[in-house]
């Protein structure tokens, strides 16, 4: 069934067609470099972005995928979490174009549409059940996943998402926005791996819940006492990765000894990060874990993961309509 997604819950806006684990064509544009001097998504900008390419990235989305909207049979689009402003116009898009046509409309939960998001890798889907884990510039939970659209919620995050706290930490080192593709980079660069330590939280042993404020405030005390040259910085980041994605693999793999499941799907803007990825590859060889991640350009945020989990979610009975408002703080239905 020809789906067309629409994202525009934060700063990216997302168009893409996709049929079932197909994706004809994706695109995005972001308006990532109009925040960066402000050092964070400033949500008016991100909304007039959006108003100013929404027609353009779909065109260029039908173009590519070489179909017309007359071929698309629902239109799904992201109706929260995320900027009330923003969704807005992805939602107005969406309806228009469903009123139009007299297609059906989807609303679908950006955290859920990254949960899924490895489904549009190539060869063959992860295998169900398995432990799912977003990890975003605004989420970080963990689920058990029975099937598409069904999952329960296992922990999430107590304080920051991980996303935020590695922009926080890019930052606070002077590393521009958003921080955490530069404090990867910056992590690479690292020649003491081992010189510096900061605390992991775990939240008690049995807890399948995140915390990533108390290794912020390391590193914020650990930068006010030092006299910051590239060398430390690159030793800071290394130290501050290794102790925020170690929680990330060892929760995932407590879920599955927990659950009996042994097998992890990862999602959302940090799974892109390659440190994370050996570590988890690292983590499966160990224990004969089947550990999947998406494709990198579905880790951010973009259209083809929405139309993928709308599609699916139809598919199964769910349905929205011309009502569909933008809900700024959606929660996960954790299980239908
Ligand atoms: O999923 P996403 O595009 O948006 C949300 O739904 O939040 O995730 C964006 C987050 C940002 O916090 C960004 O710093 C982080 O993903 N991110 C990374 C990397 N690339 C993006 N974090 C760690 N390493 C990266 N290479
Ligand atoms: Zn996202």
């Amino acid at each position: 069934m020809l789906t067309l997604g629409i994202e525009t819950s934060c700063d990216e806006t997302g168009v893409a067609l996709t049929d079932g684990r197909r994706v004809l064509a994706s695109v995005v544009t972001s308006s990532v470099h109009l925040h960066k001097k402000y050092g964070g998504v400033v949500p008016e900008i991100a909304s007039r972005y959006h108003v100013e390419y929404i027609i353009a990235v779909l065109s260029e989305a039908l173009a590519r995928s070489k179909r017309s909207l007359k071929d698309v049979r629902l239109v799904a689009v992201t109706n929260g979490p995320g900027l009330v402003g923003a969704l807005l116009t992805g939602i107005s898009a969406a309806k228009s174009i469903s009123y139009s046509l007299g297609r059906p409309i989807i609303g679908v939960n950006h955290v859920l549409a990254h949960l899924y998001s490895a489904f549009l890798n190539e060869g063959s889907a992860p295998r169900f059940p398995f432990v799912g884990l977003v990890v975003s510039g605004g989420h970080t939970a963990l689920f058990l996943c029975e099937k598409v659209g069904r999952q329960e919620l296992l922990g999430q995050t107590q304080d920051d998402a991980i996303g935020e706290a590695f922009d926080k930490v890019g930052k606070l080192l002077g590393l521009g926005y958003p921080g955490g593709p530069e404090v990867e980079k910056a992590a690479l660069a690292s020649k003491n791996v081992n010189s510096i330590k900061f605390p992991k939280s775990y939240l008690g042993k049995d807890s399948l819940d995140f915390s990533f404020s108390g290794l912020k405030t390391a590193v914020l005390y650990y930068v006010r006492k030092t006299r910051l040259a590239e060398g430390i910085i690159a030793d800071i980041c290394y130290a501050f990765q290794e102790a925020a994605l170690d929680a990330l693999v060892e929760k995932a793999c407590l879920a599955c000894e927990t659950s009996g499941v042994k097998r992890i799907v990862v999602g959302g803007g940090v799974s892109i990060n390659s440190r994370l990825r050996e570590k988890f590859d690292y983590a499966a060889r160990l224990r004969g874990y089947d550990v999947r991640f998406p494709k990198k350009e579905y880790c951010l945020d973009n259209a083809a993961m929405v139309g993928f989990l709308g599609g699916e979610l139809y598919k199964r009975g769910s349905r929205s309509d011309l009502y569909l408002s933008a809900e700024p703080n959606l929660e996960v239905k954790y299980a239908e």
